[in-house]
Parts: structure tokens; sequence; C-alpha cells
């Protein structure tokens, strides 16, 4: 059976949307367990509650350790209510690090993680999990329906690409800044991982209909040149 690494963007977890658009894309996944396609790992973001965290952690003075700690803690809380939908679909725990999540993902239940270490991001937990399970896929969803040229929050004349290289994406998240809250598409940790494992990576908009394609190896979104 495939096996396959799903992040799930940190904006699905905003207090006033989460009820509404987790379930969908859950229930995606839990149609694929029923017939067996693959065994999943998902990754969730920080989204609401870690940025909030880091806001106060940071008014306090609190250094970047320990605001990417609080990050971390908030992803794991997502995770944690990703349990609570999934039921006994997902093993009933959260690991807490690589080794915990591969033990998990033999169980033959879905994984459900959040952050691990302070210093980089869940995009860097789901690469790093991709590459020690020797994923088939690893699906990055996000809140763009792909890579753009350029940002196209801030500019709205960016091009779609439908495919991109390591050293463009390399190049792209160059310009962004590395503070507790602020890892962008991916951090230079994950495309590390995914230029030396030549991991299978695809980035699609953070929808029901994006993520069946993507699983079902339809071409959606951006796929990562290895
Ligand atoms: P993310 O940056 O991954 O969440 O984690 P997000 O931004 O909501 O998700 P996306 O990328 O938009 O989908 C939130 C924060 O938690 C800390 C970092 O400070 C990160 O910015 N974190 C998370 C860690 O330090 N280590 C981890 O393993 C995960």
């Amino acid at each position: 059976m495939k096996s396959i690494v799903i992040k799930i963007s940190g904006s699905v977890f905003y207090w006033n949307k989460i009820q509404d658009s987790l379930p969908p894309l859950l229930d995606v996944i839990k149609g694929f367990v029923d017939k067996q396609y693959a065994s999943f790992c998902l990754v969730t973001g920080g989204g609401e509650p870690a940025r909030q965290y880091i806001r106060v952690g940071r008014a306090f003075g609190g250094n970047e350790g320990i605001l990417d700690d609080l990050g971390l803690r908030a992803a794991q809380l997502n995770a944690e209510l990703v349990i609570s939908y999934l039921k006994s679909y997902s093993y009933p725990v959260v690991p807490k690090t690589v080794d915990q999540a591969i033990e998990t993902f033999v169980h033959n239940k879905v994984t459900v993680v959040g952050g691990f270490h302070p210093g980089h991001s869940t995009n860097a937990v789901a690469a790093l999990l991709s590459e020690r399970l020797n994923a088939d896929l690893f699906i990055n969803m996000t809140d763009v329906d792909g890579v753009y040229s350029s940002d196209p929050h801030k500019h709205p004349d960016a091009k779609k690409l439908s495919t991109i290289s390591v050293k463009q994406l390399r190049n792209l998240i160059k310009q962004g800044k590395m503070l507790a809250g602020s890892y962008e598409l991916m951090d230079i940790v994950a495309i590390n991982i995914i230029e030396r494992s030549k991991i299978n990576t695809r980035i699609i908009e953070c929808s029901p209909s994006s993520l069946n394609k993507a699983i079902k190896g339809e071409r959606v979104g951006t796929e990562i040149m290895v």
C-alpha cells in the first residue's frame, strides 16, 4: 500500500472557519482509508492558536526559542483536534518525535502530528516524516492553489507555476524571514530534505477537491521537480 504524508495548512485552523473547513478535508482522507488506498500521516499547521500565543509571548519579551515552542505546541493541539474528528480512523495519541511517529505509523491508522522541534516549521516536520516513512507522495496544502512567481497576496499579476525546481523554490523563499510564526510556504529545512531524498512533492490549495485529485496522483497545484 502507498504511504502519503499530508500537511494541513495552518490557515484551516482559524476559529471562524475551522468547523466548516476541517471536516470535509478529513472526510476525503477517510474515504481513501475505507478503500485501503494508502496509509496516511497528517501534519497540522499551527494556525491562529500558534499566532496568538506567539504574539503575546513576543509582547512579553520571550525569546524566539520559547516562541517556537509555543507555536509547535499549538500545532500539536490542532493535531489532537483532528484526532477528535477522525476517531477510530486515527492513532489516538499525537507523536512528539520522529521516532514516535514512525512507531505510530505501523499501527495501520492515520498518524496525526503537529510540531517537533524549535527552529523549523510543520512543513519541515512533514518533509522529515516523508523521508523517514519513504512516502510515495508528500502533499503540502496551503492557502494558495500552488506556487506563484511571487506572493499572489501582494502581487495580483503573479503567475501560477505548474512545476517549480528546488532551486527556484529556494530563491523564492530566501526573501522570507525565519521568525517564530512567520515561516513561509516552505522553510529551508523542508526544501533541503525534499531535495536530498527526491521526495515526490506537490503544493496544492487546501480544498477537498484538490486534495482528492492530489491523492489520486492527478496534476493539481504545483509539482516540485527534484
Ligand atoms: P507553522 O508555521 O508550521 O504553522 O507552525 P502555520 O504557519 O500555521 O502553518 P502554514 O505553514 O501556514 O500551513 C507555527 C509555528 O510553530 C513553530 C514555528 O514558530 C512556526 O512558525 N514550530 C512549528 C516550530 O518551532 N517547530 C515545529 O516543528 C513546528
